[in-house]
């Protein structure tokens, strides 16, 4: 049926004289396509040969100069950091969604292509200089190659210790921290991205200018680095003071059986931090609906990691406060507090769990402790925590 249309309108165009009209327009046609090809083929061909031409002149020179975006300090380190050496700077000038995302990168090969000797990194969040200073400095001396320091302090502070001092050069990019409030968590979130970029970095502890060590340092990197879980504390409190503080607006996401409490001060092994600093489904939440009397240093680390990864923490602190006192403010010691006693107290009389097995030391760190117990833990420490031996 279609054919015999068609071959009958041809006859007719024949009869109208149409018919040259139309072959000379498809012939026309025909012949710019075939150049259009044949130029595309060339062109094709040409540019071939040009990069083959490249890549022989490469390899002739064997090794054509490598060039790098001209190097900033922040993303020097993207490009060629020697990965087994810590950077000797920390300053940078990453944006928190730039260190954050960059933190983020979680190596997919388990094996470091060097000799990886794990540290923990001492994260501590302070307004300006460490008033037990000296302390930490005892604390850490002879163990270099175990650690690092950060320090998130006032954006205004800018004091630089002494050179030989352990926080020499050691304080990240900060930012103003209000207590309670979600700058709180953003700065726990940068002291852990800052010490994120460093690979060798293996636990991470945060701490506060009146937090003391109550253990030697072998004894802490020992307990730390071989915990198969994290100290995070997280638990339900059924009180006022703990459910009473979910609000409903951060449903479906964040529901009241979700809910924890827990204190701010965390220790995390490498897989938690990055769990952490990665999470964008339930900040935003908490930081529009953890309003007073919700505070989001005493709920979001417990409630997110509790939902996204609550087989790596423990749910227990390493860092002993006494809330015995009462009231929203935990005790503050005082240089009379300080003895033997008293530090033995906190070391050894408790009951947890530690790699599945009963123990009795459960914390390493203590707080809060006023600037004059210095003097009283520089006398005591040394004999009593075995520093310096
Ligand atoms: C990388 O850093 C480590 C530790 O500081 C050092 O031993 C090593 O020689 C460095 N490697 C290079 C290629 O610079
Ligand atoms: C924790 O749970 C996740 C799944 O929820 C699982 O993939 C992972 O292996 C568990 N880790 C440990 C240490 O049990
Ligand atoms: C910590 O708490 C979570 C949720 O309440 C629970 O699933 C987990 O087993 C607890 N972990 C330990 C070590 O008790
Ligand atoms: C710790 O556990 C042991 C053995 O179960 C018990 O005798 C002791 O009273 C407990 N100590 C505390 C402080 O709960
Ligand atoms: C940690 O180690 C202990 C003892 O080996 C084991 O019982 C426990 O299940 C381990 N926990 C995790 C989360 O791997
Ligand atoms: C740290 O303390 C432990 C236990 O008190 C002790 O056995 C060890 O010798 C001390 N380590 C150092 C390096 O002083």
């Amino acid at each position: 049926m279609v054919v015999n249309e068609i071959s009958q309108r041809i006859r007719g165009e024949i009869r109208d004289g149409k018919f040259q009209v139309a072959t000379t327009i498809i012939f026309s046609l025909s012949i710019a396509f075939s150049v259009l090809v044949l130029g595309m083929i060339i062109n094709d061909h040409f540019k071939r040969f040009v990069l083959y031409e490249d890549l022989s002149l490469s390899a002739l020179n064997a090794f054509p100069p490598l060039t790098f975006p001209s190097s900033s300090p922040q993303c020097s380190c993207m490009q060629r950091c020697n990965l087994s050496h810590t950077p000797d700077t920390l300053w940078h000038s990453m944006s928190d969604e730039e260190l954050m995302w960059r933190a983020s990168m979680d190596p997919r090969i388990a094996e470091p292509p060097f000799n990886r000797t794990p540290k923990i990194a001492f994260m501590f969040l302070t307004r300006g200089r460490l008033p037990l200073a000296p302390l930490w400095e005892m604390f850490f001396k002879g163990n270099e190659g175990l650690f690092s320091v950060y320090l998130h302090t006032s954006p205004e502070f800018s004091d630089e210790p002494p050179e030989s001092s352990v926080f020499y050069k050691r304080r990240i990019p900060s930012k103003l921290v209000q207590w309670g409030k979600a700058s709180m968590i953003d700065a726990e979130r940068r002291l852990l991205a800052n010490a994120l970029l460093d690979f060798t970095n293996e636990r991470f502890i945060l701490l506060s200018e009146s937090c003391i060590p109550i253990f030697n340092f072998s004894t802490i990197y020992t307990y730390l680095i071989n915990s198969n879980q994290s100290f995070l504390s997280a638990f339900d409190d059924p009180r006022r003071i703990g459910r009473g503080r979910y609000n409903k607006r951060m449903g479906p996401t964040i529901t009241l059986r979700d809910w924890r409490k827990g204190s701010q001060w965390f220790e995390a092994h490498r897989k938690l931090a990055l769990a952490i600093i990665s999470d964008v489904d339930y900040y935003p939440i908490f930081r529009n609906y953890c309003v007073p009397p919700c505070y989001m240093d005493e709920h979001y680390f417990p409630t997110m990691v509790t939902k996204v990864c609550s087989n790596l923490t423990s749910n227990r602190t390493v860092t002993w406060t006494d809330w015995s006192g009462g009231g929203s403010h935990p005790t503050m010691f005082r240089a009379n507090d300080v003895s033997e006693e008293f530090l033995n107290m906190v070391r050894f009389r408790f009951n947890c769990t530690y790699n599945g097995e009963f123990s009795s030391v459960c914390h390493l760190f203590a707080r809060k402790f006023h600037p004059n117990t210095l003097q009283p833990l520089l006398r005591i420490a040394p004999k009593l925590l075995g520093f310096n031996s």
